[in-house]
């Protein structure tokens, strides 16, 4: 017989009788359950209301949320063979897939849904460009007044442009990232305002969410994570998550942490404070990490390193990754790729190992790095031949 669904499973089948009663049984039960599906709205969570158990809310916590997190884990194709590292796994936790581009959306939902329920009306950051434009989107999802301090003309051109459109007030400080923490650590300490720096313990909380989300994906912890260090919250949220999860038995093993600062900003490598830091990679551009304490005690429970990579490494692995892995992430992400390589040079990593590179941020945040190169774009006349010329046809 020739049945035919409504389903559009056209089907040649020779059936008896009680198979032809049978086989339409079967179409109709799996009709009826399509159609049960399609009335379940698609619903993305956030990293609150998928994590709560491992996080400080209460049924009384609103939650403010954009439905950050669940970001891919993109194993690298070319990175491996390129490296001489065929033998390995890497993977690109990439948060710049979040919904403001940046890792910082799973700590703002958290620091923002604590600042809401503890009836905050203002939150203050100091920022390289990230966590202000969190702040910033967070804020106005719950109608808070946002107030960003940025070190002059050092931040990203996205970054500033986000604070701005999500409706922050912008100030621009004439000094580093450092001085601008310190002021806004004043500032909150005796004014109605809730600070969201990394130093606020909600962001950490939030962003320890990314460890668990690996776990999840990959059916244990990694054996090495690399990651870049600025102020050093992420690498100390990593760590955190990775713990407990494996206490409460989520996951069996433990990563190698692996952080990286770039060499002109690089305090913890040299455990002394830099004065005037410096790098291309204008996110970690810090000299005096707040959560300094936490990246010495990630790397030294985990057994990993914290070491530095230079703008020129930076550059090269930022590059690489966008041309040959198609995933574009900002410079100071770059610097957790650039750190792997370095230390694949010295046949650090164990055969058969997977390493977790998270990439932090979006490449489109800062198109002045992006345009920097030698890219050619002469406009040429409207006809074939002139394009075929142009692209060496
Ligand atoms: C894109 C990006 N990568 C890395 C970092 C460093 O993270 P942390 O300051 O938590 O070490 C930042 C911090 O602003 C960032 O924006």
């Amino acid at each position: 017989m020739r049945v035919k669904s409504k389903m559009n499973f056209p089907l040649t089948l020779s059936l008896s009788p009680k198979g032809e009663r049978e086989y339409e049984w079967i179409i109709c039960t799996m009709e009826l359950a399509m159609e049960q599906v399609k009335k379940v709205p698609v619903k993305k969570i956030g990293i609150i209301e998928r994590y709560q158990e491992f996080l400080p809310v209460t049924d009384k916590t609103p939650i403010i949320s954009l439905n950050e997190g669940n970001t891919p884990l993109i194993l690298a194709e070319a990175l491996p063979h390129e490296i001489d590292l065929s033998d390995v796994k890497i993977y690109f936790k990439f948060e710049g897939l979040n919904p403001t581009g940046s890792f910082k959306d799973r700590g703002m939902t958290m620091a923002v849904s604590k600042a809401m329920e503890a009836g905050a009306k203002s939150i203050m950051c100091a920022s390289t460009g990230n966590t202000s434009a969190s702040a910033a989107a967070f804020a106005s999802r719950c109608k808070m007044k946002c107030f960003v301090l940025i070190p002059e003309g050092k931040i990203a051109k996205g970054k500033l442009l986000q604070a701005f459109r999500y409706g922050a007030k912008v100030i621009i400080v004439k000094g580093n990232f450092d001085s601008a923490l310190e002021l806004v650590k004043e500032i909150t300490a005796t004014h109605p305002i809730q600070i969201v720096n990394s130093v606020n313990p909600y962001r950490i909380e939030g962003q320890k969410t990314a460890a668990f989300e690996i776990c999840d994906d990959l059916g244990d912890a990694p054996d090495y994570h690399a990651i870049p260090v600025g102020n050093a919250g992420n690498i100390t949220a990593y760590w955190r998550g990775y713990s407990e999860y494996k206490k409460a038995g989520r996951s069996v093993t433990l990563p190698k942490m692996l952080g990286f600062q770039a060499s002109g900003s690089a305090p913890i490598v040299l455990n002394q404070v830099v004065k005037n830091p410096e790098t291309i990679a204008t996110a970690i551009r810090i000299g005096n990490p707040a959560s300094w304490q936490g990246a010495i005690q990630a790397r030294d429970e985990s057994g990993g390193i914290i070491d530095m990579v230079t703008d020129e490494e930076i550059t090269w692995a930022y590059k690489f990754i966008a041309e040959r892995e198609g995933v574009f992430a900002e410079p100071a992400s770059a610097a957790a790729v650039a750190g792997v390589i370095k230390l694949a040079k010295k046949n650090y990593f164990k055969k058969g190992s997977r390493i977790v590179c998270t990439l932090t941020g979006s490449g489109l945040k800062d198109p002045e790095f992006a345009l920097s190169f030698d890219d050619k774009m002469d406009a040429v006349e409207p006809t074939m031949k002139a394009v075929l010329t142009a692209i060496g046809l």
